[in-house]
């Protein structure tokens, strides 16, 4: 079961079945798919992404950000790996709404703490389309360091993240 964990601002949760017809809005919203995957899914699919996010149990999974203040849901943030690899990156996704507020940092940054101090792991990446500037802002403001580029999810020369646990500590 994946705890929930607050900051300042916001609360990041377990992802729930009443957040359905929010979460397949988002990811069939052409603005914030822009740089996401193929750009917005169908229906069906995201349908399907949003009961596999759902059903993932264990440590690993999406959590989605509500605003402490009001409870509205702002978007999300996930940790799994990275395609088939045995690295985990860091991903999110917010409302269009919600842009510039600095959320997407703050949550980024708890999520970060909580895969480094309470799943102990030595490293998260993320990739990110060369042309996503708020995306790369958002990985640099939470501490990750470009590393070049990969090719990941069928798509080629990413834009390649990272932070070490140890690296993260001592900044
Ligand atoms: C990427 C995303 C999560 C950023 O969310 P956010 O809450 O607006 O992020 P923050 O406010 O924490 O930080 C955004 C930073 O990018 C900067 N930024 C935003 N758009 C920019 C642009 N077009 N050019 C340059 N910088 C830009 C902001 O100024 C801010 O940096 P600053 O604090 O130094 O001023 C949001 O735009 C989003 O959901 N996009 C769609 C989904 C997506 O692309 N996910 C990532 C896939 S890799």
């Amino acid at each position: 079961m994946k705890p929930t964990l607050e900051t300042e601002r916001l609360v990041l949760r377990p992802q729930a079945e009443s957040d359905t017809v929010e979460l397949i809005a988002m990811s069939m919203d052409p603005e914030v798919m822009q740089f996401v995957g193929d750009g917005a899914m169908t229906l069906q699919e995201s349908e399907e992404l949003t009961l596999e996010t759902l059903e993932m149990e264990g440590p690993l999974g999406r959590w989605i950000v509500t605003e402490r203040e009001t409870g509205l849901l702002l978007g999300w943030v996930v940790l799994t790996h990275l395609d088939d690899s045995e690295d985990i990156e860091v991903g999110y996704g917010f409302k269009v709404p919600a842009w510039g507020r600095g959320f997407a940092t703050e949550a980024t940054r708890r999520l970060l703490r909580h895969g480094f101090d309470d799943l102990g792991l030595p490293e998260i990446v993320a990739v990110s389309r060369p042309e996503n500037i708020a995306s790369h802002r958002v990985l640099e403001k939470a501490g990750l360091r470009r590393r070049g580029l990969r090719d990941a999810f069928g798509l080629r020369d990413l834009f390649y993240f990272a932070a070490r646990a140890d690296a993260l500590v001592a900044s």
